[in-house]
């Protein structure tokens, strides 16, 4: 069984990444959020997360999108000479400046594309891919298209998310195509869709034994213990939770204030980490926490959290 932090445009960053290895991750594979081409080369940013030094001990994935076999090429090449040995191939994402582009979930249907992906694995045997889906972008019986395909070639697995790209992140889950995706992929199938805690691990787990691993994303983002808890076989308490959270908050916090410069730089980035954990931490220190501006408002914020 493996876990997967699922990548978080804007979340699970380098040092994100880093600080929850760190204190919660020994056991979990890391993406990054979706490289992509602008004007046919890679974002500097992107260069800079997936080649920090902060990635150092943590298995981590560089994640790409791409809408056609060239852009597909080109970032698969630029990827490896920044030294990868696995991509995470990204035919999922529902944000429509992708899917309107032709990426993302755009391309569960496109069976051309679906060819150069399978001719991209066996092009570059020294690379291990893995493929993040969704069902489809409107009609979720798409990936019906893509998985004869996909079923061609060996991958690590195939993660998916069993809605379409018009649910976004909300909405029934598709537990019967999943289960029918599991069941007609030649490659491992990892589950990702609305884990929030241990009780959900297990009814995955119960519901689909077959499942060659678990994705999280918002779920982890709002209770990082989360695979950690599971793992040890014992639920924490909300007391436990808590303070390991704000450790790893205040890591990040100090990280950010060594590298980066004056408050409003430092919260803009650290304010984000706190999004989906309302639930976690109480809605009053939720709000407080989003609506400071500047470092001691944020301190008071946190120091608000009941726990
Ligand atoms: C703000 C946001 C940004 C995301 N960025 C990415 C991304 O860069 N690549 C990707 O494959 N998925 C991305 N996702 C999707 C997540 O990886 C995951 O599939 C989704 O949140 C469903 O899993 P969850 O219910 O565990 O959160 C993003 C999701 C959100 C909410």
């Amino acid at each position: 069984m493996f876990y997967h932090f699922a990548p978080v445009q804007g979340h699970t960053d380098a040092p994100y990444r880093h600080f929850h290895a760190l204190g919660y991750g020994a056991e979990t594979d890391y993406y990054t959020p979706f490289i992509r081409l602008e004007h046919g080369q890679l974002r500097n940013r992107d260069i800079k997360d997936f080649s920090s030094e902060l990635n150092d001990g943590t298995h981590i994935v560089p994640q790409i999108i791409f809408r056609d076999k060239e852009e597909l090429t080109i970032l698969v090449k630029r990827i490896k000479e920044l030294g990868a040995s696995e991509i995470d191939l990204n035919m999922g994402c529902p944000f429509p400046l992708q899917t309107g582009h032709g990426r993302g979930a755009a391309t569960v249907a496109n069976e051309d594309l679906a060819k150069s992906v399978i001719d991209t694995v066996k092009e570059n045997c020294d690379i291990k891919f893995s493929v993040k889906i969704r069902l489809g972008l409107n009609d979720p019986d798409e990936w019906k298209k893509l998985l004869p395909h996909l079923n061609e070639v060996e991958l690590t697995h195939i993660s998916v998310h069993p809605r379409v790209a018009k649910q976004q992140y909300g909405g029934d889950l598709d537990l019967i195509r999943f289960s029918r995706i599991l069941k007609e992929s030649k490659n491992p199938v990892v589950y990702n869709g609305e884990i929030h805690t241990p009780q959900d691990i297990d009814r995955v787990l119960n519901d689909f034994p077959d499942v060659a691993g678990i994705m999280i994303g918002r779920g982890l983002l709002a209770r990082p213990s989360l695979v950690k808890e599971y793992l040890s076989g014992k639920e924490w308490s909300q007391e436990e939770r808590v303070e390991e959270m704000l450790k790893f908050h205040r890591a990040l916090l100090d990280y950010y204030t060594s590298t980066l410069c004056g408050d409003s730089q430092i919260i803009s980035k650290i304010k984000p980490f706190w999004e989906y954990a309302e639930e976690e931490i109480g809605r009053k220190p939720w709000k407080a926490i989003k609506k400071a501006t500047n470092i001691a408002k944020y301190h008071s914020a946190v120091a608000s959290i009941d726990f």
